[in-house]
């Protein structure tokens, strides 16, 4: 035998472990495949945050109800009972910080996966395309994944300077949200963004729904037939319940007293 071959143990011969191995989960993050699987479960995290944000919102269409012998919004009331959740199991708010978190940490996850896809695909081709792409198979909803994505972070954070700590919102008053939605969204420059970014969402999520049907392996013909319909009803679904909200305080149906 040569002085370079080594020979492997023998079946059943105890061998010491040199190498730490990396966990399972962060090799396979490793993989083109694993950041699509990411990409998709945090889409999925984030999509039903945002399907269970705008219901919750539709409350401002119920107006004033009775609570605890009082005339309160039932918006407030929703806003109270999130903060209230899990009490007495946890602390007053706690069990929402919990969600907060992990919505937090599942928006980390789509950025940085969808960061790093990009740079993989770059180096794939660090030449542009030549000629003209094929725009049927890349049609318009894929090619601005990146541009509607970077919209959603910057009104996210925008949105939450406005309506959660109320930066952005002179009239904002902690607590009642109701109030701060009518303040914030009769500024018309205000509503027209609110409606420009919700637009740029629904673009984002049919596309994304679309995909993550394929990264998930959920391509059996059996779905591709309602895949598109999936896709429309949630970004449709989405764009027509948040674009309501601004158009309908303009409108002066969602309106407080105090505004
Ligand atoms: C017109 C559409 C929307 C309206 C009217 C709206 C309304 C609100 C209101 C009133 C709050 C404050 C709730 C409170 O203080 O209890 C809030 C918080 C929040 N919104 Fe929206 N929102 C809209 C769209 C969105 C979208 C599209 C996203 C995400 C893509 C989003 C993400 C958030 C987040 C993360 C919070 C903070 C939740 C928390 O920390 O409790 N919102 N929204």
């Amino acid at each position: 035998m040569s002085q370079t071959m080594q020979r492997g143990p023998v079946t059943g011969t105890a061998v010491k472990k040199t190498t730490s191995r990396r966990p399972f989960l962060l090799d396979l993050y490793g993989t083109a495949v694993g950041k699509k699987y990411v990409m998709a479960i945090t889409g999925i995290i984030g999509i039903l945050f945002i399907i269970g944000h705008m219901v919750g919102n539709l409350k401002a269409y119920i107006g004033l109800v009775e609570h605890k012998g009082e005339m309160v919004y039932d918006l407030d009331v929703y806003a109270e009972f999130l903060r209230e959740l899990l009490v007495p199991i946890l602390p007053h708010g706690y069990a929402l910080w919990g969600l907060r978190l992990g919505l937090i940490a599942a928006l980390v996850l789509h950025l940085h996966a969808a960061y790093s896809l990009t740079v993989i695909n770059r180096r794939a081709r660090p030449v542009r395309y030549q000629g003209a792409r094929d725009y049927q198979i890349a049609n318009f909803a894929s090619r601005s994944m990146r541009w509607t994505g970077v919209l959603v972070v910057v009104f996210i954070a925008w949105h939450l300077a406005d309506l959660t700590w109320g930066w952005l919102n002179p009239d904002f008053e902690y607590g009642a949200v109701y109030r701060n939605l009518d303040a914030s969204l009769s500024r018309l420059p205000v509503a027209l963004l609110y409606i420009a970014a919700n637009i740029a969402l629904g673009i984002h999520l049919f596309h994304g729904v679309w995909s993550l049907f394929q990264s998930m392996g959920w391509n059996n013909p059996r779905f591709n037939r309602w895949r598109r319909s999936v896709a429309t009803g949630i970004a449709t679904a989405v764009v027509v319940g948040n674009v309501s909200f601004p158009i309908m305080v303009l409108a002066g149906v969602i309106q407080h007293p105090a505004v």
